[in-house]
């Protein structure tokens, strides 16, 4: 698969071969994972040695904040976050981040913003997440597939999407219903779900608060939840 063909146009780092990868978590709805998914794979690869920095474009900076309390705390690896809101300037950007990182991650805006479309367009690859807890989660899903395919329209090579169900309770069936639903949803959209279930752990919101990400934590079911994450996202390229 070729992540790095839709951007050749701006990149003149000719056929150099190195891993860069702009990873961008996208939602049209909030509390869905769009961060959290951000800051623990941000973590993670910066744990596994890439240069890794994220760049928030949701106005209310909740990224940003989570870097402000780990750089307080003085946690290693160091995970810059950049906050950048402005649609037009989101590409100079990334531009000015490429040649120092290996990974940019994109945390989106939780509604659809000229911001959203271009984070398409800019992608390597796409991350959906997505609770698998009612109808208006696959009313929104349905949504975002339909940007997904306007965007998409729009380049030469198409940027690959995937879901990933976050927030996941094994206990009512609805939960596995759902993705078998959502595999439906996204079939059309060739926007298949990534095999990993993120669950329902209060270590989300604990490593949230302590900017920390579920890797560092003592929680061993989230942190490999995490892991397998990471490694079913460097296994698409
Ligand atoms: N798998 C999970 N288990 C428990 N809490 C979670 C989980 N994923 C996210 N959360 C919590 O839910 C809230 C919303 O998540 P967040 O990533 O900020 O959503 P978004 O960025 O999509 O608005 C946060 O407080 C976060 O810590
Ligand atoms: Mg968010």
């Amino acid at each position: 698969m070729d992540l790095f063909k839709n951007i050749k146009k701006w990149i003149t780092f000719g056929a150099k071969s190195y891993l860069f990868m702009i990873l961008s978590s996208i939602s049209y709805k909030g509390g869905v994972g769009k961060s959290t998914l951000s800051q623990n794979l941000a973590v993670l690869f910066a744990k596994q040695g890439h240069k890794v920095c994220i760049v928030d474009a949701d106005e209310s900076n909740v990224t940003v904040k989570w870097s402000g309390i780990r750089m307080e705390e003085e946690r290693k690896p160091v995970v810059p976050v950049v906050s950048m809101t402005d649609p037009k300037a989101i590409i100079g950007t990334i531009k000015q981040l490429y040649a120092d990182y290996d990974i940019i991650l994109i945390d989106s805006p939780p509604s659809y913003q000229p911001i959203s479309a271009k984070i398409m367009l800019i992608s390597h690859l796409i991350l959906f997440p997505i609770k698998p807890t009612g109808r208006s989660e696959l009313w929104t899903a349905s949504d975002i597939l339909e940007r997904y395919q306007e965007t998409q329209q729009m380049k030469e090579a198409k940027t690959p999407a995937f879901f990933v169900i976050n927030d996941y309770d094994p206990r009512p069936s609805f939960h596995k219903s759902f993705i078998e639903v959502l595999k439906e949803v996204g079939e059309e959209y060739k926007v298949p779900t990534l095999k990993t279930l993120i669950h329902h752990r209060t270590v989300f919101g604990e490593a949230n608060s302590k900017g920390t990400g579920v890797v560092e934590e003592s929680n061993v079911k989230a942190k490999t939840e995490i892991e397998n994450l990471g490694k079913e996202v460097m296994d698409l390229i």
